[in-house]
């Protein structure tokens, strides 16, 4: 063997050793994955962010009841709240996340996909809201990987879910698509919910009964899906995850806990089209979710 073909072979050696190394340091910084999305599928909400300084108004920083930086911003770390009222505020740690009402163990996925389906079968059969079934075309289910590590939670269907069955597909859709690739994600690999299964005439809020009635469809696929991170899109969906009446501006910025979940509230991207200026808050929200699973943005 010449000397050059042994030292091709000695360094390609030393970096199968040294990926092999960081693979296995990823493992147990609890890394399973290294994110597989496109890098450039993101590149308008990333320009939009990071490239566009002129969207951060001084006045968006400084208002009284609007968003507050992210801790992430100010470089102390997230800390947690449970979504129980009675719980303290605690720093980031596993133990918070058997919280007192854990998911049941996780089932394998052909069993959530036998189950998901029943429940989708549920869901396109429910009266339970006569107000809504009256206007629905039909119900809005959910979709996405019954394996995903995060989820979306949104509020209801709007128009164009309406017609087409699946959620966040309209304009709104097409932003939180764009917010879900700058994670670089896919948005096949997140799994997309709403608080309620049926759009509200005018695209008024659900109402209380409504929310009350849907609650147990979307516990139960958040129980066979076991995100390891829920992302409230706004205040309603907050609200009804955690129970919880305080502001997106007072919510944001920290990670909060559903049952096993980490929970995530920004801004629904339907408030971003209108508040542009709003977007880089949102931003800094998905940097704090991915930072915490090891991806820096
Ligand atoms: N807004 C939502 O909250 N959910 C959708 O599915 C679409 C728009
Ligand atoms: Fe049933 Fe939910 Fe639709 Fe109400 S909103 S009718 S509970 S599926």
């Amino acid at each position: 063997m010449s000397h050059e073909t042994e030292s091709h072979l000695l360094s390609l050696s030393e970096a199968i050793a040294g990926l092999s190394a960081t693979t296995q340091q990823l493992h147990r910084l609890g890394i399973e994955f290294l994110p597989v999305g496109d890098p450039e599928a993101g590149k308008v909400w990333l320009h939009e962010h990071t490239q566009r300084p002129e969207l951060i108004s001084p006045d968006s920083r400084t208002m009284a009841s609007g968003p507050r930086p992210s801790s992430s911003a100010t470089g102390a770390p997230p800390s947690v709240e449970s979504a129980s009222p009675n719980r303290e505020p605690s720093s980031l740690g596993s133990e918070l996340l058997e919280s007192s009402n854990p998911y049941p163990e996780a089932l394998p996925l052909a069993d959530r996909q036998r189950r998901m389906c029943r429940l989708a079968a549920e869901v396109a059969g429910c009266t339970a809201c006569p107000g809504l079934v009256q206007s629905r075309t039909q119900t809005v289910f959910g979709e996405g990987d019954l394996a995903a590590k995060v989820c979306f939670f949104g509020e209801a269907p709007g128009a164009d879910e309406d017609r087409q069955g699946r959620p966040f597909v309209g304009r709104s859709g097409e932003l939180l698509t764009r917010m879900i690739q700058a994670c670089r994600l896919a948005r096949e690999e997140v799994y997309i919910l709403n608080t309620v299964k049926c759009r509200p005439p005018h695209n008024r809020n659900p109402d209380r009964d409504e929310l009350g009635n849907c609650r147990h469809f979307f516990e139960t696929q958040l129980e066979l899906i076991h995100p390891e991170y829920i992302v409230c899109l706004g205040a309603v969906a907050a609200h009804t995850l955690l129970n919880s009446k305080a502001s997106v501006g007072q919510l944001r910025g920290r990670f909060h806990v559903y049952r096993n979940s980490k929970v995530v509230v920004t801004y629904h991207p339907s408030y971003l089209l209108r508040e542009p200026k709003a977007k880089r808050f949102a931003w800094d929200d998905l940097r704090m979710l991915m930072a915490d699973q090891g991806v820096i943005l």
